[in-house]
């Protein structure tokens, strides 16, 4: 899925995409957009990634209007992604491109479709900025 994204985002502009499996608290700072794929497991968020975010509050980064989405593979609840959009909306006052995107296990063609059309739609929404 996150291939899929950031593909439709590289295909649909002059932007630079980084497709990360890790990142380091700082850098979140370097983007202009923060998409994140997140599973979901016992209804709720990875511990990873809380802490992520748990952490950027805590250096007090500032995201403030940057472009936010989550995605990501579910079973049969899906929580995760909408928590982390919350996250990025209500805590650190990002732009999110919602509704969270989900995909039920292994991604089917038109769940990748849709992960390509996020990408796309992220790297306007940035061009309609500049
Ligand atoms: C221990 C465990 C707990 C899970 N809990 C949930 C859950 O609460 N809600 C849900 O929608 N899917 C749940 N799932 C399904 C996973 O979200 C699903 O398998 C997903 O494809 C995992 O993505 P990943 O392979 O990228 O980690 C759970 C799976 C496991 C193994």
């Amino acid at each position: 899925m996150a291939i899929a994204v950031s593909e439709g985002a590289q295909n649909s502009g002059n932007i630079e995409v980084e497709l990360n499996f890790h990142v380091d608290t700082e850098s979140l700072n370097d983007y202009d957009a923060i998409l994140i794929g997140v599973p979901t497991y016992h209804h709720d968020v990875p511990l990873d990634f809380k802490n992520l975010f748990e952490e950027a509050a805590h250096q007090g980064l500032n995201l403030k209007d940057k472009v936010g989405s989550a995605f990501g593979s579910y079973g049969w609840s899906g929580e995760a992604p909408r928590l982390i959009m919350e996250i990025m909306k209500y805590k650190f006052e990002m732009k999110v491109l919602e509704p969270p995107l989900l995909g039920k296990y292994s991604p089917d063609q038109n769940t990748l479709n849709a992960c390509e059309d996020l990408g796309k739609k992220v790297s306007e929404s940035l061009m309609n900025r500049a």
